[in-house]
């Protein structure tokens, strides 16, 4: 038992590690960030305040977060000589592999980060990367479409500076509409964090030898790029656009279930959740909120989503094994309707869930760790001599 959570003998076998910052109950369906429910963090609070709360354990007062947000806000602009690095990349490269390249840039700028004994440094690396990853994201996409690079402004919350940064030009501001900001505060919220996913892992055993956190942070974004994970927001809505028409809803449907056909429904599904992801549940409140706000409610990619996700709640493929939707199937309709394009979708789960790695990066880092070293079934030849010839 440890504290309030008792576990099996079984699970204990395969935790990789101790953490204090988020706990996840994939058969209730719970998520908790240093003890607090994701339901009430969405609905009362916003990610700057989620961000404290992750690195530091603890609610900040008025006092402390208006400090902790005024640091963010200085340091949201990159060195002048990063905007250089973006060159080096083909204007169609997509944006996770320059958002790779260019959080792992930032180990050359900043050198005091290599001491990663020291506190106060992993404090200011970790504020760099809160306030840099809306900054570079924006500029991988205005990179993207040979637009000039929007600087951050210090007069705008967190979501509505992405949104700027994002969408407006030197010739045009661009006004942020309150609902899309709520909504994309929002979604940075649901992707804050979630224990010991494999981009966390991977930070973390990246972290583990003593890496920098750029370099561990981009290690995560690598991580995070995959379909299975990260890239899945992408993917539903490519698979919502190869889908089509509700029409074509049960071909697809019997496709994902058949085993010789590699094709499985985005969005949908779990490594630990075998109920409800709490947080499609709030993504998906999020989602009718924005799409009433545009008067989109019976947007064609919307209600093939609904029927899929009817099918799979009914169905007994799906209910025998537990597929739900999960974060990723609602986000991208929402990211779509706010403007977002479909390339940019992983950038911002990376963005977003940038707090959750630092702080498990420090978490381990501030503590007595180990270099991991994961260990291995060997399956291959038995010992055998070089042929003499
Ligand atoms: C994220 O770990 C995290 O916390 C990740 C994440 C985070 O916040 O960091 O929550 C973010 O990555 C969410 C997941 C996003 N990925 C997708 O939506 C891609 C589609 N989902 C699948 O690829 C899959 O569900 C996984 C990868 C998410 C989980 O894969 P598993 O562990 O193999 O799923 P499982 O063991 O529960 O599968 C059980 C059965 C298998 O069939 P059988 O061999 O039992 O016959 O369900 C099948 C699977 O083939 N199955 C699916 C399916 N997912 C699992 N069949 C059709 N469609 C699917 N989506």
């Amino acid at each position: 038992a440890t504290g309030m959570f008792t576990y099996d003998p079984g699970f204990l076998a395969t935790a990789s590690c101790e953490s204090k910052i988020t706990f996840i109950d994939g058969e209730k369906g719970i998520l908790l960030h240093r003890g607090y429910p994701i339901e009430q963090l969405a609905e009362h609070s916003d990610y700057v305040e989620l961000c404290y709360l992750l690195l530091n354990g603890e609610l900040p007062t008025p006092a402390q977060r208006e400090k902790f947000e005024n640091t963010i806000r200085r340091h949201t602009m990159v060195h002048e000589q990063l905007t250089q690095f973006f060159k080096g990349f083909r204007r169609d490269a997509h944006p996770m592999a320059v958002m790779c390249g260019v959080v792992g840039a930032l180990s050359a700028f900043y050198h005091e980060a290599m001491d990663i004994s020291d506190a106060y440094h992993r404090e200011v690396s970790a504020h760099r990367l809160i306030a840099k990853m809306p900054t570079i994201a924006a500029m991988c996409y205005k990179y993207s479409t040979g637009q000039p690079f929007v600087y951050p402004r210090n007069d705008l919350t967190y979501a509505e500076n992405f949104l700027h940064m994002m969408f407006a030009t030197p010739c045009e501001e661009y006004k942020v509409n309150p609902v899309f900001a709520k909504a994309m505060d929002r979604i940075f919220m649901l992707h804050a964090d979630h224990e010991q996913n494999a981009s966390t892992s991977t930070v973390r055993l990246a972290g583990s030898t003593g890496a920098n956190p750029f370099a561990c942070i981009a290690a995560g974004i690598a991580a995070l790029w995959g379909p299975a994970h990260g890239g899945a927001n992408e993917a539903v809505l490519t698979m919502l656009d190869e889908i089509g028409d509700e029409s074509r809803i049960d071909e697809f449907v019997a496709r994902a279930k058949d085993k010789n056909d590699p094709f499985k429904l985005m969005g949908f599904g779990h490594r630990v959740y075998r109920n409800f992801d709490p947080r499609a549940r709030v993504m998906k409140k999020t989602c009718d909120e924005v799409l009433q706000e545009l008067g989109m409610a019976d947007d064609p990619q919307l209600k093939i989503a609904k029927r899929l996700e009817q099918i799979a709640l009914e169905d007994d493929y799906f209910k025998s094994r537990r597929l739900y939707p999960n974060v990723d199937f609602y986000s991208g309709i929402i990211l779509k309707a706010i403007g977002i394009p479909t390339a940019m979708f992983t950038v911002i789960f990376a963005m977003s869930r940038t707090i959750g790695w630092i702080s498990h990066w420090n978490e381990m880092i501030s503590n007595d760790y180990k270099i991991g070293r994961p260990r291995q079934l060997y399956t291959g030849a038995p010992q055998r001599d070089y042929p003499q010839r």
